[in-house]
């Protein structure tokens, strides 16, 4: 739990990944301010965490020790950025994925803090070199990626560019492991941090086996949900090796040679258009017609399970 000492949190951005930080805060104890450049934005973002933290709260899934009123009572909007970030010893950037506008803030900000504050960037894909170059405050600058729905995904991956003081990732380290978070420290800046570089290749290889009538859009789903996603809820791809041989050397001498004559196979990067996207988009709309309503239906299927999941790991800690 946080303490007065731990300081405020300032949330820049109240979007999607704005109010989901803003509830991980607080469900830590912290203090947050949230602000965003359109006043109507805070006000539906407060009304959407307190409409979520209250169905949380029935549904026995809400985070942390405090209830959904304390949790509430600690999230505060704010119109103004200076006032915004006044007392607040992390600041976690949510604006739209647009390096001229995250540029601007940063630089904004840049101004006003001082020497005690850490910057993070929520960015998905801009690399924190060219986010952060020229500020004066580079030393306490990141990116802290999380992962979308982020209360119910806990990875971040804590991304420093070269000047990023080992004390930036450590207190951040030490933040998002406060608040329920599971942080992995990216040691260099490389494009897709390690989350999406290890997406992009599945969903590039799923796209190439279907535009090659390998398998069914369907089918390829089932292959992930029904078959790897099983274990990799729990082990990841290097134990996986590990656990499905007598360990990893062995795996290396089994499988290395079968394993490189399937990786040669692999085709070029998908165009992502034409006829296979009408196929593998008339595949999902069978299952999830793409209107609102049941685009959103099924994401709230999807927070259940992974709200499941999540009491299952708990459960399944190994002693
Ligand atoms: P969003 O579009 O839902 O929210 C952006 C918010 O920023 C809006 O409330 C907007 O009014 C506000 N805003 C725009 N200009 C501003 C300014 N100058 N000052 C203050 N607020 C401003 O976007 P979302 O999805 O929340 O994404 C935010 C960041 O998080 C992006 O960098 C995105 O790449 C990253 N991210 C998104 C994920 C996702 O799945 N949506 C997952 C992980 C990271």
């Amino acid at each position: 739990m946080a303490s007065p000492a731990d300081g405020e949190v300032a949330i820049v951005g109240s979007g999607l990944i704005g109010r989901n930080w803003a509830m991980l805060f607080a469900s830590g104890g912290f203090k947050v301010k949230l602000y965003d450049i359109e006043q109507e934005q805070i006000t539906n973002a407060l009304e959407n965490i307190r409409k979520e933290m209250k169905l949380l709260e029935q549904s026995g899934s809400l985070k942390g020790s405090l209830s959904a009123e304390e949790q509430l009572s600690l999230i505060s909007g704010c119109a103004n950025i200076q006032e915004a970030v006044e007392g607040a010893l992390h600041i976690q950037e949510c604006v739209p994925e647009n390096l001229q506008l995250k540029k601007k803030i940063f630089a904004q900000l840049d101004h006003i803090v001082d020497d005690t504050v850490v910057l993070a960037s929520s960015t998905s894909c801009l690399m924190p070199s060219k986010l952060f170059a020229g500020l004066a405050h580079m030393r306490q600058c990141l990116v802290a990626h999380p992962v979308n729905p982020p209360y119910h995904i806990p990875l971040v991956e804590l991304v420093p560019h070269l000047e990023t003081a080992p004390a930036t990732v450590d207190r951040t380290h030490a933040l998002m492991r406060k608040i329920g978070q599971c942080p992995v420290r990216v040691l260099k800046e490389v494009d897709g941090f390690v989350l999406n570089r290890l997406q992009y290749p599945v969903i590039s290889e799923a796209w190439r086996l279907v535009e090659e009538g390998v398998v069914s859009p369907c089918d390829l789903d089932l292959v992930m949900s029904e078959g790897l996603g099983m274990r990799y809820a729990f082990i990841g791809p290097l134990e996986t090796m590990h656990l499905n041989a007598e360990g990893m050397l062995n795996y290396c001498d089994r499988y290395s040679e079968g394993m490189k004559c399937v990786l040669k196979t692999f085709g070029p990067i998908p165009d992502f258009s034409g006829a296979t996207v009408e196929k593998v988009n008339q595949a999902m709309c069978m299952k999830v017609p793409d209107d609102a309503e049941h685009l959103a239906a099924r994401r709230q299927w999807r927070d259940k399970c992974l709200m499941r999941l999540a009491a299952l790991k708990r459960q399944m800690q190994p002693q």
